[in-house]
């Protein structure tokens, strides 16, 4: 069995090994293959993934590190794909650019996002045509890159047969919040409802072991104003305060706004949890307003898990160790890893996954790429359908797919015209002139990365 990482070099790559290789038995596998563009970022971060598999795991499980795309593809079992296309650089760009104009500046959602989506999708299909040609006709990709939505979206379109499953950690990361807040130690015994589109869904139902605490959990979010269990805050979770690894990173620095945000968007409406996510959208005029267009996220990201993982790769280095702030294990990788394990050995275990909608959510178009529960089994995912979705939920779902469905049209047939229609239809941007005036200080600050829009 083969597991090839596409993105090698990627901040979480150390996490998502220790997880597979905590499976071995289960995933029966004999070699990691990571492959990468950036062969000097991917050989330092090799350095602590075979400390996790020789070292820490004694796990036998053979590496190989590569640049080369058959030496990585080869009768690969598995891809996971999880690459950055423009690295953090662009990230900054994507968050920087629509701030200055007054608009969100999010990596995943309106404008960077969309920023995002346009130099990642040909990328994507790219994987998608060398697994084929390489990997074992039994292959599966599965995605984490991002902006996942719009990604899906595109395979689902260029490359309708591939076998790929995208999916996103966030949700099961409100677990763990929603889990630490009610004091519950064994999430797994947590079972949720779920609907939406990528980074844009809610929470219907959450239950432990049989018990609806749908209604504890509102109390404690009303009670505390935030949902940030007293933990997180005690340990300093909140603003101006850097992310620290090993603690949960989506509890740290600007990241406080979006649990704080949780409150108030259930403050008024009560009935269902929402994605972190929505937030972006909901409140995007107060969260440009607490931005600083000069420090976002990127630079955050950039001082604290790239810094700690390089610093932390150096020192291992010099002094034989492995702090444990160099790199993050957990759920991330677990989601991943856990999801090929359902897939190989059929075990019909509950997952969230992007999948076209197929009727699932009855009020939602037959292509829309959704984001709902699924059991998975060795032919993939098993998808739960849903009820009708409420007016409020799928007037918003529809005003960001048609968005992001524009920009992918946009960007296949070069269309500027689709791609500023794109960016005018995203509920971040108030108005046509912002979408272009955004829109064409993106076209300069991605030249190399975007196709050509006429
Ligand atoms: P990172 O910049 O540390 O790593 C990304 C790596 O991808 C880099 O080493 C880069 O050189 C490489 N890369 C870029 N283009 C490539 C290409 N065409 N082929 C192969 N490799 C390529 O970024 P990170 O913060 O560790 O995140 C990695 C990815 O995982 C991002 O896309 C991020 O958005 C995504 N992510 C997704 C989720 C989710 O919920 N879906 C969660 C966490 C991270
Ligand atoms: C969550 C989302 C991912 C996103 C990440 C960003 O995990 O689900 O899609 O990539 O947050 O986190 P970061 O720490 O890089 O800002
Ligand atoms: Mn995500």
């Amino acid at each position: 069995m083969i597991i090839t990482i596409v993105g090698g070099g990627s901040t979480f790559t150390a996490g998502i090994v220790k997880s597979i290789a905590l499976r071995k038995d289960e995933l029966e596998v004999d070699e990691i293959r990571l492959f990468d563009l950036d062969a000097e970022r991917q050989n330092k971060v090799a350095v602590v993934v075979k400390y996790v598999l020789d070292v820490e795991l004694k796990s036998g499980i053979k590496l190989t590190v590569t640049t080369d795309k058959e030496e990585a593809y080869k009768d690969a079992d598995f891809i996971f794909a999880q690459m950055r296309v423009g690295k953090y650089a662009m990230r900054e760009m994507d968050e920087k650019i629509p701030l200055k104009h007054g608009c969100v500046g999010q990596e995943t959602c309106g404008c960077g996002g969309l920023a995002y989506g346009m130099r990642t999708i040909f990328p994507m299909i790219e994987v998608i045509d060398d697994a084929e040609k390489w990997a074992k006709p039994s292959y599966w990709i599965l995605n984490y890159s991002n902006p996942a939505s719009i990604v899906s979206e595109a395979c689902r379109k260029l490359r309708p047969n591939a076998r790929i499953i995208n999916i996103c950690d966030m949700p099961i990361a409100i677990i763990d919040v929603v889990a630490a807040a009610l004091n519950i130690k064994d999430r797994e015994n947590i079972v949720y409802d779920y609907f939406g589109l990528n980074h844009f869904g809610w929470f219907t139902s959450i239950e432990y072991k049989g018990e609806d605490i749908m209604g504890k959990l509102r109390d404690y979010v009303m009670e505390h104003e935030i949902l940030l269990p007293d933990a997180y805050l005690k340990d300093k979770a909140a603003l101006n305060v850097k992310p620290k690894e090993g603690q949960n990173r989506h509890t740290k620095g600007s990241w406080y706004y979006v649990w704080k945000g949780i409150y108030e968007i259930m403050a008024n409406f009560p009935e269902t949890l929402p994605n972190t996510y929505l937030n972006y959208y909901l409140q995007c005029k107060e969260f440009v307003e607490h931005s600083d267009p000069t420090h976002t996220r990127a630079n955050e990201v950039m001082e604290s898990r790239e810094k700690n993982l390089f610093d932390g790769i150096d020192k291992y280095l010099e002094t034989g160790i492995v702090d444990e702030k160099t790199f993050y294990a957990g759920s991330h990788g677990d989601w991943i890893a856990d999801l090929a394990v359902a897939l190989k050995n059929d075990t019909k275990a509950r997952f969230l996954v992007i999948t076209e909608n197929r009727g699932t959510i009855p009020n939602m178009p037959y292509d829309a790429m959704v984001e709902v529960p699924a059991y998975i089994g060795k032919n993939g995912p098993e998808v739960i359908s849903q009820k009708e979705i409420p007016l409020f939920e799928q007037g918003l779902m529809m005003q960001q797919l048609n968005s992001e469905k524009l920009l992918v049209e946009g960007c296949i047939e070069g269309s500027y015209e689709k791609v500023l229609k794109a960016f005018t239809l995203n509920k971040t941007v108030p108005s046509m002139n912002v979408a272009k005036a955004v829109l064409d200080e993106m076209i300069e600050a991605n030249k190399g990365f975007w196709p050509e829009l006429k």
